[in-house]
C-alpha cells in the first residue's frame, strides 16, 4: 500500500494512491468499537464511528418530533434529509473513554447518544436511502486525510468497497445481550435480560432486512464470531489478519 500526502493529490499517478482503510462491520455488542479503537491507536489512524452518525441523526430527528414511538411508522424523508444536511458532525478521540467524542454544530453531545433508545432511533432513520446518501461523502472524505479504521454495518459493502481489510465481527444475540447486561449492572443500572435480548433482536432484524445497505459481511470480508472469545483474543486475531493483508504495525 502506497500512501500519498495531500499535495500529491494533483498528479494523475497519485489519484490511484490512497491511505489504508480497515473496515470493521457487524452488529452492536460484537466488540467492534473496542477493536476499532485499539487498531486506530496502534496504527495512528483516524477512527470513523459511523454508528454515531446515525445515532446523532436519530436523536435530532426524535427531538424535532419526526420519530414516533411506533418504530414501524414511516418518517417524513424530506424533513429527515433537511435535518441531516443541517448537521455539522465531527469526531474527537477521547483517551479516557476509549471512544470518540461527537461534536455536533460545534457542541459536544453527551453520552445519552450511546444508549439503547437512541440506538433504536438510529436504526429507524438508517433505513432511509437519502439519509445514508447524505452521510456518504462525509464518511468517504475521512479516508482522504489519513489511514482509517471504519466501524459500522456497511463500511466494507458500500462506503469503502475497495478497503484494504474487511472484517465482519459478529456474536450470537445471547452473547451480546449478556455483555450488555454486564455493562449496565457494572454501571449501577438495573437490567432485564429478556428485554435487552428482545431489543437487540429487533434492531438486528431492522438492520439486516432493510433495502439499502443492509448489515451483512462483504464478499471479501473475514467473518469472526466473538461469542466465546475475550477482547484480547479478538484483537490479536484482527491484528494478525490486518498484517496478513499488508498493514504495517510498528507497535
Ligand atoms: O453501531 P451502532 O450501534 O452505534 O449503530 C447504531 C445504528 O446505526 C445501527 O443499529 C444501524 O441501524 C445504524 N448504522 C447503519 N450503518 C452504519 C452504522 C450504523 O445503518 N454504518
Amino acid at each position: 500500500m502506497t500512501v500519498f500526502n495531500s499535495d500529491a493529490n494533483n498528479n494523475s499517478q497519485a489519484q490511484s494512491l490512497r491511505y489504508p482503510v480497515i473496515c470493521i462491520d457487524g452488529p452492536s455488542g460484537a466488540g467492534k468499537g473496542t477493536v476499532a479503537w485499539r487498531l486506530a491507536q496502534a496504527l495512528n489512524y483516524q477512527l470513523l464511528d459511523s454508528g454515531a452518525l446515525y445515532r446523532i441523526v436519530g436523536l435530532k430527528a426524535f427531538e424535532a418530533g419526526l420519530i414516533s414511538t411506533d418504530a414501524e411508522k414511516s418518517i417524513d424523508e424530506t424533513a429527515l434529509l433537511a435535518l441531516t444536511q443541517s448537521l455539522q458532525i465531527a469526531f474527537e478521540p477521547n483517551n479516557a473513554s476509549g471512544r470518540v467524542d461527537i461534536i455536533v454544530n460545534g457542541e459536544a453531545v453527551g453520552e445519552q447518544v450511546r444508549n439503547e433508545i437512541v440506538g433504536g432511533y438510529a436504526s429507524q432513520v438508517a433505513v432511509y436511502p437519502k439519509v445514508r446518501q447524505a452521510l456518504l461523502n462525509l464518511q468517504q472524505d475521512m479516508a482522504k486525510r489519513s489511514g482509517l479504521v471504519a466501524d459500522g454495518r456497511d463500511m466494507g459493502t458500500v462506503v469503502f468497497p475497495d478497503a484494504d481489510v474487511k472484517i465482519f465481527l459478529t456474536a450470537s444475540a445471547k452473547a451480546r445481550a449478556e455483555r450488555r447486561m454486564t455493562q449496565l449492572l457494572d454501571a449501577g443500572e438495573t437490567a432485564d435480560f429478556e428485554a435487552i435480548l428482545t431489543t437487540i433482536k429487533a434492531r438486528d432484524k431492522r438492520d439486516e432486512n432493510r433495502q439499502t445497505a443492509p448489515s451483512k459481511p462483504a464478499k471479501d470480508a473475514l467473518v469472526l464470531d466473538s461469542s466465546t472469545l475475550d477482547v484480547k483474543t479478538v484483537y490479536d486475531r484482527v491484528k494478525q489478519y490486518c498484517q496478513e493483508q499488508g498493514i504495517f504495525f510498528n507497535r
